[in-house]
């Protein structure tokens, strides 16, 4: 009886969560262990003027908003996907340290076993496809309308998090694949200074092809041109349908995503996302914070449908050209053909089998440019990088295709242990203590595994030999598995990426 009377008490405070910010009252939604306040709004848009443009200030409200689901998706209208939701430990010895969440699409994220471990959970939406990425480099579409929208969520709770119990000296920003692009272009840019004291990137890196444009002018053109005859490309990018720029989007002849990061030279420089190429940024980056960054042992799985379809056996042994990343630019038969040449000898030599394939990919559009990132923050960061490869296989993730075996971990994977709300088993459930462990130090101590400690030391990156922690049933360092391949893709990118995109860029 007494049990009861208690625990109907706790409840009804806790369902009474009402929080006061300076925009109006919230109330919290009680969840297991922890309160969800969904759906703020952080910023706001007006107009299908200002829709590629720098949102304005937060909304305020009279009496007590109640939370709400908000579903960002690529069509959504902008104000839409400007909301944030903030996850507070339902205990009291606050203030907690908060972990900032950048979506890289429309994904969900359960935060419970995160903020079950001691911390705030904040998941933000953001513009995401043509109405995040569009750019014309002029005043009315600068480029990086999601990348600023995030910035605004993290001035948002600089200001606010307080009110929620969030120590705002103890910010860490994370993402998964562009999520995580889009936090290296934070960490490049002078505009973001200051709101955050450490960063996670998952599985993903401006470096890729996938993530940054050098055309996007180009691009933003040729969208514009499959939608009106018109000259005057940005008013018809401005005036048009957001479900037309969607749908024409799968139009575009345009590798991988249609719009990335780019260089927004037409903002005045305060409010200019990124002045220059991330790799000329990051070689002179100097307002580093701690890092975590890693990869999955197995990234490309999640292309063997993609892959099979393709029937890129059959064309592979005709020409490579296809596969090879969009920005390596050549200027002659001749050169093209010896990096065919390299490249065939390290993955495809008498075997196109789909695993050989798998590999490439791998480190064609992954691995290779998180390695570059990684060692270029270690040599000009005075901060502690951590460095890891996810590689367990377990039940949670990405499901096993029919007749290609599953031999790591998939793109995305270990989301499944750090957001699922779904109850594991067996040796999952051990990962996932772990790995929730692992981040969640990393918030708290900006050190994944503080001494003492039932983990093994984390190693930081030494810039000419950069180790990595392996994580699976067991947690061991050791020596980046892909050197020998590694020292091929620095090779031909230091000849054929960097410098003639350098020369474009500026
Ligand atoms: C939208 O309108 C509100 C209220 O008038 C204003 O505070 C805000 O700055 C505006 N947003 C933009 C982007 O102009
Ligand atoms: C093109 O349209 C934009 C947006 O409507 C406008 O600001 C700009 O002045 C126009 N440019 C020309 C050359 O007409
Ligand atoms: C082809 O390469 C894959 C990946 O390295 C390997 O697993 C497979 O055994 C190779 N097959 C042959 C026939 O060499």
């Amino acid at each position: 009886m007494w049990k009861f009377i208690l625990l109907t008490v706790i409840v009804s405070t806790v369902g009474q969560r009402v929080i006061n910010t300076a925009q109006g009252k919230l109330r919290g939604i009680p969840m297991d262990g922890y309160v969800s306040y969904s759906g703020i709004p952080y910023a706001t848009i007006n107009s299908s003027a200002g829709r590629f443009q720098k949102g304005g200030v937060a909304p305020t409200w009279r009496g007590v908003r109640e939370s709400q689901q908000r579903h960002c998706t690529l069509s959504s209208r902008p104000e839409e996907c400007l909301h944030l939701d903030v996850h507070v430990p339902a205990k009291t010895n606050s203030p907690w340290p908060v972990l900032v969440w950048v979506k890289g699409g429309s994904g969900q994220y359960h935060p419970g076993k995160l903020v079950g471990n001691d911390i705030i959970v904040v998941i933000v939406s953001h513009r995401i496809g043509p109405i995040g990425f569009l750019g014309m480099n002029n005043e009315k579409i600068p480029g990086n309308a999601g990348v600023k929208d995030v910035i605004l969520a993290l001035q948002w709770v600089r200001d606010n998090i307080v009110a929620f119990k969030g120590n705002p000296n103890k910010v860490v920003v994370a993402g998964q694949s562009f999520g995580a692009a889009m936090v290296e272009a934070l960490m490049l840019s002078p505009i973001s200074h200051n709101l955050y004291h450490g960063v996670i990137l998952q599985s993903g890196s401006i470096m890729s092809p996938w993530a940054f444009n050098y055309d996007i002018i180009e691009r933003a053109t040729a969208l514009g041109k499959l939608i009106s005859s018109s000259d005057n490309i940005s008013s018809i990018l401005i005036n048009s349908d957001i479900g037309e720029l969607v749908s024409k989007c799968d139009k575009l002849d345009a590798p991988y995503f249609p719009f990335g990061i780019s260089v927004d030279k037409s903002s005045k420089n305060e409010g200019r996302l990124l002045g220059d190429a991330p790799f000329e940024l990051l070689k002179r980056k100097d307002r580093s914070v701690p890092m975590m960054i890693g990869h999955n042992s197995e990234e490309a799985y999640v292309f063997v449908s993609m892959l099979r379809q393709a029937n890129v056996r059959k064309k592979l042994a005709k020409d490579l050209s296809f596969l090879l990343p969009e920005e390596l630019k050549f200027m002659n038969e001749w050169e093209l053909k010896q990096v065919f040449k390299q490249i065939e000898d390290m993955y495809f030599k008498d075997n196109t089998s789909l695993a050989a394939m798998l590999i490439y990919h791998r480190d064609a559009y992954f691995v290779n440019h998180i390695h570059r990132s990684v060692s270029l923050h270690a040599s000009a960061s005075d901060h502690s990088v951590y460095y890891y490869q996810f590689s367990y296989t377990g039940n949670a993730g990405v499901k096993p295709e029919p007749g290609i075996v599953k031999m790591g971990a998939a793109h995305s994977d270990e989301l499944a242990y750090l957001f699922s709300n779904e109850v594991l088993d067996g040796e999952d459930v051990a990962v996932q203590q772990r790995m929730v462990q692992l981040w969640s130090n990393f918030v708290k101590y900006l050190n994944p595994t503080p001494q003492p400690s039932d983990l093994p030391h984390w190693e930081t990156v030494n810039p000419s030999n950069p180790r990595l922690l392996d994580i699976s049933t067991e947690v061991v360092m050791m020596e980046y598995p892909y050197r020998k391949a590694q020292k091929m893709w620095d090779e031909i990118y230091e000849k054929f990426y960097y410098s003639r995109n350098r020369i474009t860029a500026k």
